[in-house]
């Protein structure tokens, strides 16, 4: 029986365990650079098997939260090329969550005060996170503009620049594409936020046009081994929802077989919320049946409410890594406490979004 604690190949990389930090933004990073306390963070969580960083703006269009980190400017790659080095010091993995949010963005966050961009211009219900006067609040997202089909060319090239220097400038060792949680990629599949007429809505081949244009770009780029990408089927999260995610996921899963990605990432159910959603059935060991059914090869990672007995069951039933969010908020030795069946630290909420050390690196490891 595979356990958390056996090593496992992932595209490029070669990982000592199953136990995965999922991205976890925390807005502690002023200019969207990435600081020292930053690095001391992920270096205290270097044991998994890997990190994937918070989710990271590809442009400033891309962003959509106060203090959220970017990978578009020098400062900021140099930032992120400190956080590696001291992940890679401490001998862990990490790879760069690659973002853009859309939609969930507010005009006080936008250049020169524009408003987001979207597949159409309907508002997501939902709210972002502003830093005023030094004080942090949570404020609903503006009413954003429909993007028109000649902008899409530039967003992908902001996907793959982002890529290119994640791995050649900031020294990352792979890139996660963000393509869940009602963000860009996300809010372009689902028929809730994509009201297009054009090659970019209506049929599941043309929702599912940009995401995968993002991905063979990025893919092509970097290497399909370096390049996992974030999905999230039937998540409520940031005001998203499909008519009919089944057969719209699974065309995906065909589409990306042959792209010899390194992983794909499912979050099951509704992010940090419940695993099943009564009214938003899905099958996911169908999901990853289609994509094994089509030669995808790349390693399937699971996410959302595991504890080590639930993980346990789901690498029995074939998923190949899973991913903690909130235990790694609390637990930098999240891998060690899973080994000795030690008692985890309770995250505080309070310090989840922006702040310093205190909720960030001042969680204890065992002794
Ligand atoms: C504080 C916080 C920040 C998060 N930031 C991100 C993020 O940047 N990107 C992302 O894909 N998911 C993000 N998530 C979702 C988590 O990665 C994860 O999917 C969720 O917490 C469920 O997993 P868990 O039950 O192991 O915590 C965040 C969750 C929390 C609690």
């Amino acid at each position: 029986m595979t356990s958390l604690f056996d090593a496992v190949s992932v595209g490029s990389l070669r990982l000592p365990n199953r136990i995965v930090m999922a991205p976890l933004t925390r807005n502690r990073a002023p200019n969207a650079v990435p600081t020292p306390l930053m690095a001391e963070y992920y270096a205290q969580r270097a044991s998994a098997g890997l990190l994937i960083t918070e989710a990271t703006a590809i442009s400033a269009q891309g962003q959509g939260y106060a203090d959220v980190p970017g990978l578009y400017g020098t400062d900021q790659l140099d930032g992120w090329k400190r956080v590696t080095d001291a992940v890679h010091e401490r001998k862990g993995r990490i790879v760069v969550q690659l973002w853009h949010v859309g939609r969930v963005s507010h005009t006080a966050l936008q250049p020169d005060g524009q408003k987001p961009v979207a597949p159409s211009a309907i508002t997501a219900r939902t709210k972002t996170y502003l830093i005023q006067d030094g004080v942090g609040s949570f404020a609903p997202t503006s009413e954003p503009r429909a993007l028109d089909a000649s902008e899409l060319p530039g967003i992908v090239h902001d996907f793959r620049h982002a890529a290119r220097h994640a791995v050649t400038t900031a020294g990352f060792d792979g890139v996660e594409i963000h393509g869940a949680n009602g963000y860009l990629l996300d809010q372009f599949m689902k028929t809730g936020s994509n009201h297009r007429r054009d090659d970019y809505g209506g049929s599941i081949e043309n929702r599912a046009r940009l995401m995968l244009e993002v991905v063979r770009a990025v893919a092509g780029e970097v290497g399909g081994g370096r390049t996992g990408l974030r999905l999230s089927p039937v998540t409520p999260a940031n005001d998203v929802n499909d008519a009919d995610p089944q057969p719209l996921f699974e065309y995906l899963m065909r589409e990306l077989a042959p792209l010899h990605l390194a992983y794909i990432h499912i979050i099951e159910g509704a992010t940090g919320g419940p695993r099943v959603i009564e009214e938003r059935p899905f099958d996911y060991a169908k999901l990853r049946e289609t994509y094994r059914t089509a030669g995808g090869k790349g390693a399937w990672m699971v996410n959302n409410g595991y504890d080590k007995a639930l993980a346990e069951a789901s690498l029995a039933k074939g998923a190949d890594l899973v991913a903690f969010g909130r235990p790694y908020i609390a637990n930098p030795d999240l891998v060690e406490r899973l080994r000795r069946n030690a008692p985890l630290n309770e995250p505080d909420k309070a310090t989840f979004y922006g702040g310093g050390a205190h909720g960030y690196t001042d969680y204890p490891a065992l002794a």
